[in-house]
């Protein structure tokens, strides 16, 4: 099985931001205001409006090459999928299942009950919860500071992995950054496919967008025939 780890490059190309690039997400926005529990303590609309805006420009987004031809390899019993992006465009390009490290923008959480639901287009701060009655929602992503999802599984899938690739991602989050050096240590081999090196140890690297990078690896395994 292939272990494949996506970030946001992944979906640049889908019109979707990045957050370190030129003009990045955290170029434009206070990342301690808007995706930290404390910047949510001070400031729920601020944070709300924040992912409302997000989630609209995820729901126009369509899939790209990339998110195809990782869908196809996953469909195909190749590949583990798991992912730092809270869009949902490899499970719009048909992938079975995708673990999101760092939740989803499409679904809710309630702060006090932990039960989650699916977003509404706009979530306001006085919307209550349908199990406790809480006015405690948010997205149900996951802020700095909060443990990311999945990690037991993560590391199963890590320790059986044939193959670490890492797709469209600085590598500069914890603990997504350090799956390289825990791929390395097992003896793993590992890619990098990336606008261009992030600078992590990886053995071997192919750069360029992810549209166009992606397609050509994923045929490389399952030959060109469409499925
Ligand atoms: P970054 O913005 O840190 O990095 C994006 C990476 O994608 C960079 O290495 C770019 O070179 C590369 N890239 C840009 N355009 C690309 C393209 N068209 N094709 C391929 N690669 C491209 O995003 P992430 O590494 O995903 O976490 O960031 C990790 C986490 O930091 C996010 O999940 C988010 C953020 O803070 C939370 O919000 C918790």
């Amino acid at each position: 099985m292939i272990f494949v780890l996506t970030g946001a490059g992944l979906s640049a190309e889908s019109g979707l931001g990045t957050f370190r690039d030129e003009g990045g997400l955290w170029t434009q926005y206070d990342l301690e205001e808007v995706a930290t529990p404390q910047g949510y303590g001070r400031d729920p609309v601020k944070v709300l409006d924040f992912y409302n805006a997000r989630r609209a420009n995820a729901a126009g987004a369509a899939p790209n090459a990339a998110h195809h031809a990782l869908a196809r390899l996953e469909r195909a019993g190749r590949a583990r999928l798991v992912t730092q992006n809270v869009d949902t465009l490899l499970e719009a390009a048909g992938a079975n299942e995708v673990w999101h490290m760092h939740g989803r923008l499409d679904r809710v959480k309630c702060n006090k009950c932990g039960d989650t639901w699916d977003a509404p287009e706009t979530m306001c701060p006085f919307d209550a919860c349908g199990s406790c009655g809480a006015q405690k929602l948010r997205p149900d992503v996951v802020w700095f500071g909060e443990m990311p999802y999945h990690l037991d599984e993560i590391e199963r899938a890590l320790a059986e992995a044939a193959l670490f690739v890492a797709i469209g991602t600085s590598g500069t989050v914890y603990p997504a950054a350090g799956f390289i050096e825990h791929a390395r240590m097992l003896g793993t081999p590992t890619l990098e496919l990336n606008l261009e090196p992030s600078g992590a140890p990886f053995d071997e690297g192919r750069y360029g967008p992810a549209s166009e990078v992606v397609p050509p690896w994923v045929e490389s395994l399952l030959g060109a025939a469409s499925s």
